[in-house]
C-alpha cells in the first residue's frame, strides 16, 4: 500500500502542476479513481461510498469514481477457475463455460459472469482470490489510524475506534459467501410484499463458499437512471425509499452498500437491489430508539429526539450538561423538521449530533453509524434523481409500523 501511494503522489502532483487548467480537475479526479482502484480493498468501499455523493464530491470525482462499482479490474479467468474449483467438488459445467468469457460486471468482492443452466440465465459471483487478506490488512491499518486519531481532543469522545472496529469487522464478513447466501434470500423475502423492487433470487445447488449463483438481471445500467424522465425517476427513487424504510424502521436489517453499482432504476419504473455482502441487523434497542428518534423528527420533537439520544449514549461524563445538550438538540431538529431533501444534509446534520454529544461530554452509540451509512447513500441518489422528495414525510408509515412492534416507547 505504501509503495502505490508513493508511486501515486508525484502523478498526482504532476497533474495537478501541468494539466490545463479546464481539464485539470477531470484528470486529476482519474488519476484518483485510479490510485483507488489500485489500493483496492477496504478504499475500494470508501471510494464507492464518495461516489454516491455527487453534490458532495462534485460531479467529476463522484463521475470516476462510478466505475469502482462495477468495472473494477476483473480478476484473470485463471483465478477465477480456482475459485470455483475450490467451492465445488465438480464444477457445473454452465459455470465453467461462462468462465471462458469475461465477466459482465467485477465489484469489490468479486466478478459477476452470465451462465446458462436449466435453460436460464444465471448470474455467477466469484470471489476474487485474496481479496479476506487484503481487506484485513486495510482494515488494520485504518485501526490503527482510528486509535491514533481518537486521541486528538476533537475527537476524543467520538466512539471512532469502536465504529472503525464494527465497520471493519461488517467488511470482513463480505468475504462469507454462505451468509450472503442468507442474506440475499431474507432481504428478498422482506421486501417480497413490494411489487416493483427486484432481488434476485439465489440457486443453492449452485452456490457455495466463494461462488453464488442467482437469478441473472439483463441490462443493468449504472448511468442509465440519471436519463430517465423525470416522473420515472421519482416512482423509482420513491419505491427505493419505501424499501430502505421498510429495512430499516420495520426490519432493522440494513443494506449499508446501496451505492449505483448495487442499485439500479429501470426504466419500467422496477428498482433492482443487489449485493447482500454488506448488510447489518441492529439490535432490537437499536431499532427501536433509531425509529423513535425518526419519529420525533418527523414530528418536529425536538425535546423528545434529545430524550431518545440520551437514552443511546453509552457515558455520561460527570461533568456534563445535559440540559445544555437538550437544547441543543431540539434546536437543531426544530431546524431540520419538514425539509425536502435538497435543503436537508443528512452528513452535515450527522456530524452536528455527533459534535453536540462530544461538546457536552456524552458517549455516542456506535452502532448507529450503519443506519447513517445506509442513509448517506441513499440521500445522494434522492438529492440526485428527486431532490424535492419529502424525505422525511416519506418515511412516516414505516416510521409508525415499526414503533407498533415495540412497546418499549420513550416518552
Ligand atoms: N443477479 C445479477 N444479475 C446481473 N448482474 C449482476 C447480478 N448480480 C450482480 N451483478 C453485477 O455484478 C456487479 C458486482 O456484483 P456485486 O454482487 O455487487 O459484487 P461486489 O460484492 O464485488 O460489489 C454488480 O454491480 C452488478 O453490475
Ligand atoms: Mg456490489
Amino acid at each position: 500500500m505504501t509503495v502505490t501511494v508513493a508511486s501515486a503522489v508525484p502523478r498526482l502532483l504532476l497533474v495537478a502542476a501541468s494539466a490545463p487548467r479546464q481539464d485539470r480537475r477531470a484528470r486529476l479526479s482519474l488519476e484518483i479513481a485510479d490510485l483507488i482502484e489500485r489500493l483496492g480493498g477496504a478504499f475500494l468501499k470508501a471510494g464507492q461510498l464518495l461516489a454516491t455523493r455527487v453534490d458532495l464530491v462534485g460531479a467529476e470525482l463522484a463521475g470516476a469514481l462510478g466505475r469502482l462499482h462495477d468495472k473494477v479490474k476483473p480478476m484473470s479467468a485463471e483465478q477465477a477457475r480456482l475459485t470455483v474449483s475450490a467451492a465445488f467438488e465438480t464444477v457445473p459445467v454452465g459455470i465453467e463455460v461462462a468462465l471462458r468469457t469475461p465477466p459482465v460486471a467485477s465489484g469489490s468482492i468479486a466478478c459477476v459472469y452470465r451462465a446458462r443452466y436449466d435453460g436460464t440465465d444465471v448470474a455467477v459471483k466469484a470471489r476474487r482470490p485474496d481479496v479476506a487478506r487484503r481487506f484485513a490488512a486495510d482494515i488494520a491499518i485504518v485501526g490503527f489510524l482510528a486509535r491514533m486519531a481518537a486521541r486528538l481532543p476533537m475527537l476524543r469522545r467520538v466512539p471512532l475506534v469502536e465504529i472503525v472496529h464494527q465497520v471493519g469487522m461488517s467488511l470482513a464478513a463480505q468475504m462469507d459467501f454462505p451468509r450472503e447466501v442468507e442474506h440475499l434470500r431474507r432481504l428478498r423475502d422482506a421486501l417480497a410484499d413490494f411489487p416493483d423492487i427486484v432481488v434476485p433470487a439465489v440457486l443453492e445447488e449452485l452456490s457455495s463458499d466463494g461462488v453464488i449463483s442467482m437469478e441473472y438481471i439483463p441490462g443493468l445500467d449504472r448511468s442509465a437512471a440519471d436519463g430517465l424522465p423525470a416522473e420515472t425517476k421519482e416512482a423509482g427513487v420513491s419505491c427505493l425509499v419505501r424499501a430502505v424504510y421498510h429495512m430499516l424502521f420495520v426490519q432493522g436489517f440494513i443494506h449499508v452498500d446501496l451505492h449505483q453499482g448495487n442499485v439500479y432504476l429501470r426504466a419500467d419504473g422496477t428498482v433492482v437491489i443487489l449485493d447482500a455482502g454488506f448488510m447489518f441487523q441492529l439490535s432490537e434497542t437499536a431499532r427501536t430508539r433509531f425509529t423513535e428518534f425518526f419519529a420525533g423528527m418527523i414530528r418536529g420533537d425536538g425535546e423528545f429526539c434529545a430524550d431518545i439520544l440520551l437514552s443511546t449514549v453509552r457515558r455520561i461524563e460527570k461533568s456534563a450538561d445535559v440540559s445544555v445538550f437538550k437544547r441543543d438538540v431540539a434546536d437543531l431538529v426544530v431546524r431540520s423538521t419538514g425539509a425536502v431533501a435538497k435543503d436537508f444534509e443528512l452528513a452535515a446534520f450527522s456530524v452536528e449530533l455527533f459534535d453536540l454529544q462530544r461538546r457536552n461530554r456524552l458517549f455516542a452509540e456506535p452502532e448507529f453509524v450503519f443506519p447513517l451509512l445506509c442513509l448517506l447513500s441513499l440521500e445522494g441518489a434522492v438529492r440526485r434523481l428527486h431532490p424535492l422528495m419529502n424525505f422525511q414525510l416519506e418515511a412516516a408509515p414505516h416510521v409508525m409500523h415499526g414503533l407498533l412492534l415495540t412497546d418499549a416507547i420513550v416518552t
